[in-house]
C-alpha cells in the first residue's frame, strides 16, 4: 500500500521524520526529511503531506521535533513557553482540518507534564505519542472500513472525490478504507475517482493508490460525475472529511457539496467516512467552519503552464461544506450514524 510514511530516523544523534512528497506523486517518489518543527509546519502548509488525519499526525510529530530542538533548555517553565510557540506555529499552517487542532490538544497535556524531565526523555515521550497517534489512526480506519463495507452490495461501483486513502491518513484510509474493507470482505468493488480540480488529489493520489492495490479505478473529470450517476453506474458516493460540525454539516474538498446534491437527485446514498478526530463538537454548524483559500496559481496553471489570462481574478476555496441533510450516513470507528444521531450522540457525550 502506498503510504504517507513518517519514518523516524536517527542521524548523528538527531531524530528526523521522513515523509513522502505527495506534491510529486505519482511521477516521482521523493522523500522529504523534517528536522525541525518549522520544517514540519512548512511540509503541512506546502502539502508535502495532506489529508485531515495525516495533517494531525504530522502536527504531533512536529511537536516532538520542537521538543528535540529544546535539548539545551532545562528550565520547565522555559520549555513550556517555547513549546507554546511551537504549537502556535504548527496551528497556523492549515485552518480547515480539525484533526490538526485535535492532535495538538492531544499532545499538549503530555508536553506540559514532561517539562521537568531530562531533555532526552521529554523528546522520546513525545515521539512515542506521535507514533501512537499514527497507529491509533490506522486502527480507527480499519474499523471504519469494517462498518462501512457492510453498506455496500456484493458488487458495487463507488464514486469518490479527492484522496481519503492511506496517503491522507495514518494508513488504510477512510473513504478508501471502506473500499478496501469491501474488497477484503470478498466484494467486487469498482471505483470512479474524480480528478478533483484544481489540485488533482483524485488523479494523482487516489488513482495511484487504488491502481497500486489492483482495485479497479476509472478516472473521470469532476464535471463527468453527473453523467455517470445519470447512467446508473454508481451505487454509492463515499468521501472523507476535514471537519464535521456538531450538526453533521461536513467540510471536505471543494466539489464535495455538488456531488452530494447530485447523489440526492439520482437517489444514490452519499456517505462520509471519518474518524471521531474529524468531528468538531465545538463548531455548531458548517457555516462556522473556517475555509482555507489557496493560491490562484493552482487554478490558473497546470504544472508550469499558464491556462488563464495574466491578471485574471481567481477564487480558490480548498473546501466546501455539505449540509447534513444531503448526507445519508457518517461512517466512523464507533459505527454508522445518521447526521441527526451523531448530533444526539455528541450532545449526550457533552452532558456526561
Ligand atoms: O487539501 P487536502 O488534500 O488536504 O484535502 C484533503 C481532503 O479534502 C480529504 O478528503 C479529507 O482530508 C479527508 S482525508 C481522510
Amino acid at each position: 500500500m502506498v503510504e504517507a510514511i513518517w519514518t523516524v530516523r536517527k542521524d548523528n544523534g538527531f531524530t528526523e521524520v521522513h515523509l513522502i512528497d505527495q506534491r510529486l506523486l505519482p511521477s516521482r517518489e521523493v522523500i522529504v526529511s523534517c528536522r525541525t518543527h518549522r520544517e514540519m509546519a512548512e511540509a503541512i502548509r506546502e502539502m508535502v503531506v495532506r489529508g485531515a488525519p495525516a495533517i494531525g499526525i504530522s502536527a504531533a510529530f512536529g511537536m516532538a521535533l520542537g521538543a528535540q530542538e529544546l535539548e539545551k533548555v532545562t528550565d520547565p517553565e522555559e520549555f513550556r513557553k517555547k513549546m507554546e510557540e511551537t504549537e502556535r506555529i504548527i496551528a497556523a499552517t492549515r485552518p480547515t482540518a480539525v484533526n490538526l487542532f485535535w492532535a495538538l490538544s492531544r499532545m499538549k497535556p503530555l508536553w506540559t507534564e514532561v517539562a521537568s524531565l531530562a531533555p532526552g526523555e521529554r523528546t522520546a515521550t513525545l515521539f512515542l505519542e506521535a507514533q501512537a497517534i499514527k497507529e491509533d489512526d490506522v486502527q480507527r480506519n480499519r474499523k471504519i472500513g469494517a462498518f462501512g463495507q457492510a453498506l455496500l452490495p456484493d458488487s458495487a461501483t463507488v464514486l469518490t472525490h479527492c484522496n481519503a486513502g492511506a496517503l491522507a491518513t495514518g494508513g488504510y484510509g477512510t473513504a478508501l478504507g471502506v473500499i478496501r474493507g469491501a474488497v477484503e470482505a470478498g466484494k467486487s468493488v469498482k471505483v470512479f475517482a474524480d480528478e478533483t480540480r484544481p489540485y488533482l488529489q483524485g488523479a494523482r493520489l487516489t488513482a495511484y493508490e487504488l491502481a497500486s492495490d489492483n482495485i479497479p479505478v476509472t478516472l473521470i473529470t469532476d464535471s463527468m460525475a453527473a453523467m455517470v450517476m445519470a447512467q446508473g453506474k454508481v451505487n454509492a458516493v463515499i468521501v472523507g472529511a476535514d471537519r464535521i460540525a456538531a450538526n453533521g454539516d461536513t467540510a471536505n474538498k471543494i466539489g464535495t457539496y455538488g456531488l452530494a446534491v447530485l447523489a440526492r437527485e439520482h437517489g444514490i446514498p452519499f456517505y462520509v467516512a471519518a474518524p471521531f478526530s474529524t468531528i468538531d463538537p465545538a463548531t455548531p454548524t458548517g457555516s462556522m467552519i473556517p475555509i482555507e483559500e489557496r493560491s490562484s496559481r493552482e487554478v490558473t496553471h497546470a504544472g508550469e503552464m499558464r491556462m488563464a489570462p495574466e491578471g485574471i481574478s481567481v477564487f480558490n476555496p480548498a473546501f466546501d461544506v455539505t449540509p447534513a441533510r444531503y448526507i445519508t450516513a457518517i461512517i466512523t470507528e464507533k459505527g454508522v450514524f445518521s447526521p441527526e444521531d451523531l448530533s444526539r450522540h455528541l450532545g449526550q457525550a457533552a452532558e456526561l
